[in-house]
């Protein structure tokens, strides 16, 4: 996060005593700091020592999602057909992956007394439908849909729904932080007046009361693509207080100022946010290009150094025939992409677009996994023959 924040209680200096009302005992600090200690961090405050664990046990909560010989090609697949029935951690199908970002989905359908921490990743959780609040030792965060929760390696959250009749979540995660992109901010770092949105609209983690519990809480530590259950003396929420600028936030979708151009803008205007390896962008309802002459749908293009993933939120997309909410096209660098047959003719003298989606372009090539095989469309990757 660009901006400092702090809540509930912390001592007047930093690594100085702070005693818990018995004025004899300590609380526990804990400086969480990104590269080494030259990136941006907070000082948190615990009741017990954070480094209490009682045991540890490796578990495989989902079979080997690998699919060898996928080919590289278009493609266009359902996520919504693949409904695993779990709460937010064993619910997860992952579709896509390369050594720094991972893309998934889930349908969380139960509640869990488990903790998750992503100890190797950043996390982007898009709420697709659902509400219901994350909780973490930060405090928590009430959710709705359109919201894209933006959490840190290593932290310790819950996803805790309001219900569990139809959830759906989008994981994305980035092997580096996600940032506020640079051109975005100023040399101080606020948020400037011509970016897509502002610091106020960012939710942040709100107060929440210390759980000082002792018992045996579990923690799923997933660390790459191996899980470790971690059992805890201690509920890992009791934390009192904590501040400083690394923390988990939620920006939503609904609150992303689009622009528009004359002639077809290209994606950068849509970006939302970035990491070291790749590109999240936002698409939002938005007038169309002015030009009279102008042609709104997307020219064929070929980005020859990233894959392009989208996520389809609602309604219409341009481009696209064949999408539902829910489904998520590939388009692999070195192929050209673009309109589907028709789709160019039919975006000239449209006014406006409402479409809602989510884009994920990628440096490094992405790999499909057996879930892609399982809900893809067949005909998608051959649909533009016959188009002129
Ligand atoms: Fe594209």
């Amino acid at each position: 996060m660009p901006f400092y924040h702090k809540l509930g209680d912390i001592p007047r200096v930093k690594h100085t005593t702070f005693y818990k009302k018995d004025g004899k005992s300590l609380y526990r600090e804990e400086l969480y700091s990104s590269k080494g200690f030259s990136g941006i961090y907070s000082n948190k405050y615990y009741i017990h020592m954070p480094t209490s664990v009682e045991s540890v046990r490796e578990i495989k909560p989902f079979a080997d999602a690998a699919w060898p010989d996928a080919p590289v090609l278009y493609f266009h697949f359902f996520t919504d057909k693949k409904v695993t029935k779990g709460d937010f951690i064993s619910s997860r199908n992952l579709f896509l992956k390369n050594a720094h970002c991972r893309i998934s989905t889930a349908h969380p359908s139960q509640d869990t007394d488990r903790f998750f921490r992503n100890a190797y990743h950043a996390e982007l959780v898009f709420i697709h439908r659902g509400t219901g609040k994350f909780v973490s030792e930060y405090g928590q965060i009430p959710f709705v849909e359109g919201d894209q929760i933006i959490i840190p390696r290593a932290v310790t959250y819950q996803l805790k729904f309001d219900s569990y009749a139809d959830n759906k979540i989008v994981i994305v995660e980035s092997s580096t932080a996600y940032e506020v992109p640079r051109k975005y901010r100023t040399d101080y770092g606020q948020i400037l007046e011509d970016a897509p949105y502002c610091e106020r609209d960012f939710k942040l983690p709100e107060y929440m009361t210390p759980h000082d519990e002792s018992g045996k809480f579990v923690v799923v530590l997933k660390a790459g693509e191996r899980y470790f259950e971690h059992t805890l003396p201690w509920h890992p929420f009791n934390v009192v207080g904590w501040d400083g600028y690394l923390y988990p936030f939620a920006f939503n979708i609904k609150d992303y100022h689009p622009k528009v151009g004359r002639i077809h803008l290209p994606p950068p205007v849509h970006l939302a946010f970035n990491t070291g390896h790749f590109i999240v962008c936002n698409f939002v309802p938005r007038p169309y290009d002015f030009h009279p002459n102008a042609v709104p749908a997307p020219y064929f293009h070929s980005n020859i150094d990233s894959d392009e993933v989208l996520y389809y939120i609602d309604g219409d997309f341009m481009s696209r025939t064949g999408v539902v909410s829910g489904s998520i096209t590939l388009h692999p660098g070195g192929m050209p992409h673009g309109p589907q047959p028709g789709r160019t003719e039919a975006s000239v003298g449209a006014k406006e677009t409402k479409e809602w989606a989510l884009m994920i372009d990628t440096y490094e090539p992405l790999v499909p996994t057996i879930h892609v095989k399982e809900t893809v469309d067949p005909a998608y990757a051959q649909s533009w023959l016959g188009g002129d």
